[in-house]
């Protein structure tokens, strides 16, 4: 991995990229780390069907391969990070334009092509809450181009929170889908979608709904450590807050499903719930080329 000067914490995992062909119904228009559409098929028999007025919560949202594999009537749907909630909201709400936006980025040639997108990103992210809904569009574009070119589809941040991930040198790399992105705006054209942490985006989470929770893992290793998602990271302190969370969530009855590492502490901070265990396959070396089935808890409340 290259660019470690500023960066608090580095990424050994590769990101999961979208399904963007097959199929009719809505899919992650994103790679994201710890992407979930691989494992979906096997996490779904762990989610209750949802009736009428009953809400999905998905706070820590990410490429959303659950909540587009679900497609729940009614949800809300929010992360921390703003420049992925920003492309959201320009998917659901102006999604020809942001077709548009994407194909006039130049179709991915060169190295020279990315840092200079990577560099117009950055300025607009920078005053990001001050942008007009063309240059959201634009942004978006960028965000979603730069996910598909750059190394291993991370998103990772400076201490600045400038995106620092450097060119992935793929041969053949798919950007997006017009049809796809169409059909995920339709998708989410029934959720809100906000830039939030979870704690308060689950404030609305009562009797009779459902969330879903996959934070940043609990490392099982030092070198399996990947939680510089956003400038802020997710510790061992985060861990124990998410774990009063979902204890407060069942009080009030809303039903719970956690993705995390089968760690100790892990186990710990939810015994007493029931546990599952799903095998995800992941990529086990830097280059990204070598797979294996990794085994992931999923805690059920
Ligand atoms: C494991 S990823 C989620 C992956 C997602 N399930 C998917 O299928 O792509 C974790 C996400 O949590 C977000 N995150 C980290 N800390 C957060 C916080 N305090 N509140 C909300 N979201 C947070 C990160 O930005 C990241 O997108």
């Amino acid at each position: 991995m290259v660019e470690n000067g500023n960066v608090k914490s580095v990424s050994v995992s590769s990101a999961e990229g979208p399904r963007t062909t097959r199929g009719t119904g809505p899919r992650p228009f994103l790679k994201w780390a710890g992407g979930k559409s691989q494992a979906f098929q096997e996490l779904r028999q762990f989610f209750p069907n949802l009736k009428d007025g009953q809400t999905y919560f998905e706070p820590f949202l990410g490429g959303g391969a659950v909540y587009f594999g679900l497609s729940p009537k009614s949800a809300v749907l929010s992360d921390l990070n703003k420049s992925l909630v920003f492309t959201y909201q320009a998917v659901k709400d102006h999604v020809e334009g942001l077709i548009a936006a994407l194909g006039r980025l130049p179709p991915p040639a060169s190295e020279k092509d990315y840092y200079t997108a990577r560099t117009r990103f950055n300025r607009l992210a920078a005053r990001l809450s001050t942008l007009d809904s063309s240059q959201i569009v634009t942004f978006s574009a960028l965000f979603i181009w730069l996910n598909h070119l750059c190394y291993n589809g991370l998103y990772r941040v400076n201490k600045k929170g400038g995106f620092n991930v450097p060119y992935g040198f793929y041969r053949n790399p798919t950007i997006y889908s017009a049809d796809s992105l169409r059909v995920a705006s339709e998708a989410l054209r029934s959720a809100r979608v906000m830039a939030s942490d979870y704690e308060s985006a689950l404030e609305g989470a009562g009797r009779g709904d459902l969330a879903y929770l996959d934070p940043p893992y609990d490392p099982v290793s030092e070198t399996a450590k990947f939680t510089s998602y956003t400038s802020s990271g997710f510790d061992l302190t985060q861990q124990e807050r998410l774990s009063r969370v979902v204890h407060e969530l069942v009080d009030r009855g809303c039903k719970v499903v956690l993705s995390n590492s089968p760690s100790d502490r892990i186990k710990e901070l939810y015994r007493g719930y029931r546990f599952e265990r799903v095998a995800v396959p992941r990529a086990i070396n830097c280059v990204g080329s070598r797979r294996s089935a990794v085994e992931e808890l999923v805690v059920i409340a």
